[in-house]
């Protein structure tokens, strides 16, 4: 694994628009279960019972009472680890210009990536389903299950469920500079769900490097990405930023 470690300082050494396409794996180490794999949340509860929007519009006291509530005790205290903390090293370098990414947990805004596409929305904010008013899910109490709104609507939060469409903005922005760039970063991500996985093959029809980091094999290693570094977000990204340093 050491030589990809100096392969991808090299790469990224000659880069200055690199893309980085991020998901639940890069934050594990920040205390934030994946949904596939070992541990992972999918592997408790069925995603097309509790994250689907059908599902949602149904129970939303079940989904907020099993999923959500879960989800606000977890991420109301992850902190970014050095996978999001090597991002946005390699930004503040002006090596990488945006992150996008799958997660909902704002660890990248948090580490100092100011570019920041949320391509599944955020657990930061939530919307009444009557009034459309918002509201930061911190000052949010959960007292009542579910949340609702001084209007008395139920809240919801600004995630993208299953079966809703991601976006538009983001999905033209996400396409746009992984067309643009010179390296895409695919950290953390299972690489299964449509469309954010189609954002590295985009990139490598547009001439780009790609370069995955994950434990695991995943669908582009192989085919779309040039090099898969098989390590945790947090040491490999730590160890590219020490390797890299001395190039520039
Ligand atoms: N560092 C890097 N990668 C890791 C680490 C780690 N420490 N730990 C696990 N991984 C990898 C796993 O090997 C897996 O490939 O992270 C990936 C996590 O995959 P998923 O849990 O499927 O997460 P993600 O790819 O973000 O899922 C995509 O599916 O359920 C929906 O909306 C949800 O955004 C999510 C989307």
């Amino acid at each position: 694994m050491d030589d990809l470690i100096k392969r991808a300082a090299e790469d990224l050494a000659l880069a200055n628009n690199v893309v980085a396409l991020t998901g639940a794996g890069i934050s594990v180490e920040s205390g934030i279960p994946p949904f596939r794999g070992k541990g992972g949340i999918w592997e408790k509860f069925d995603p097309m019972e509790f994250a689907h929007i059908d599902a949602f519009m149904k129970d939303p006291a079940k989904v907020w009472n099993v999923l959500i509530k879960e989800m606000k005790d977890i991420v109301d205290t992850a902190k970014p680890n050095d996978g999001h903390l090597g991002l946005a090293k390699l930004e503040e370098l002006g090596i990488l210009k945006t992150v996008i990414t799958q997660n909902v947990d704002g660890l990248h805004q948090d580490a100092g990536n100011t570019d920041v596409i949320e391509f599944h929305g955020n657990f930061a904010w939530q919307k009444c389903m009557t009034c459309d008013k918002r509201m930061e899910t911190i000052n949010v109490s959960m007292s009542q299950i579910p949340p609702r709104c001084e209007c008395g609507g139920i809240l919801r939060p600004e995630c993208i469920f299953f079966g809703e469409m991601i976006p538009p903005n983001h999905l033209l922005r996400s396409r746009q500079v992984a067309s643009q760039c010179d390296i895409m970063l695919v950290v953390g991500t299972s690489a299964i769900v449509q469309p954010a996985s189609f954002m590295p093959v985009i990139s490598k029809q547009s001439g780009a490097k790609v370069i995955e980091i994950n434990p695991e094999k995943t669908p582009l290693t192989g085919n779309i990405s040039d090099y898969l570094i098989m390590g945790k977000a947090g040491p490999v990204m730590k160890q590219i930023i020490e390797e890299l340093e001395p190039l520039l």
